[in-house]
């Protein structure tokens, strides 16, 4: 558990009525793109918002997260479609390993705001994970601050936030073995919220295997 997870414990616990509920437009974007049928991971999911829109659609979920106050929020929820998983990347690996034998069943990786919020070694973790995983995620979704985005205003105020550098993120994917880019961007207009409109990295990966 790093430091960071300790601000997420109080944020999620102390924050409920400030914390946005309703899905994000990335998981509204997402939602046009999935397969028929996806099982979806979605790390650092944070009190399940997005988690529990692709539910409600239908999909089946496994929400990970390193705050247990974030956790005990997806509980709350209690989505049948939702499975709660305490933890960070070693949980991925495990449910890799686990869900690609369903075989019938196209594997979701997505992440938003997340990447940005991991230390140094774990954004390393989950990057060579995704890396080595030669294209058995049918999609891998991304969004995370980028380092346009460090002066401007924040609601939540300053809080540990590691800003990505979104053309050196996109070729280090460009090189992973069994996916391609299906699309990548950076801007404005994605998340507004509050007085925050912030400059964002979009990333979507593709796999090639059959
Ligand atoms: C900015 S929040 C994003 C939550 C959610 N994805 C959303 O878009 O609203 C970042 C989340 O990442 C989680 N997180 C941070 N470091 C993590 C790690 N190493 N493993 C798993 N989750 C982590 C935090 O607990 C928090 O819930």
């Amino acid at each position: 558990m790093t430091d960071s997870n300790f601000y997420w414990d109080s944020f999620y616990s102390s924050n409920r009525s400030k914390v946005i509920k309703g899905p994000s437009n990335f998981a509204r974007y997402t939602l046009e793109l999935l397969p028929q049928y996806s099982r979806i991971i979605d790390f650092g999911a944070g009190n399940g918002r997005d988690a529990y829109y692709f539910a409600e659609n239908g999909f089946k979920v496994d929400a990970i997260d390193a705050s247990k106050s974030a956790i005990e929020a997806i509980r709350s929820l209690s989505h049948p479609r939702v499975i709660c998983h305490h933890g960070s990347v070693l949980v991925i690996a495990d449910l890799t390993d686990s869900r690609k034998r369903d075989f019938l069943r196209p594997l979701v990786f997505y992440s938003r705001f997340v990447l940005h919020a991991l230390t140094e070694a774990d954004s390393e973790s989950l990057l060579n994970l995704l890396g080595a995983s030669n294209g058995i995620f049918s999609y891998v979704f991304l969004e995370y601050r980028v380092v346009e985005d460090r002066e401007y205003a924040k609601e939540f105020g300053t809080h540990f936030r590691r800003f990505l550098d979104h053309t050196t993120l996109v070729s280090t994917a460009s090189c992973w073995r069994g996916y391609e880019i299906y699309s990548n961007s950076i801007g404005k207009g994605f998340s507004r919220y509050g007085v925050e409109d912030p400059v964002l990295g979009r990333l979507i990966l593709r796999s090639v295997c059959d």
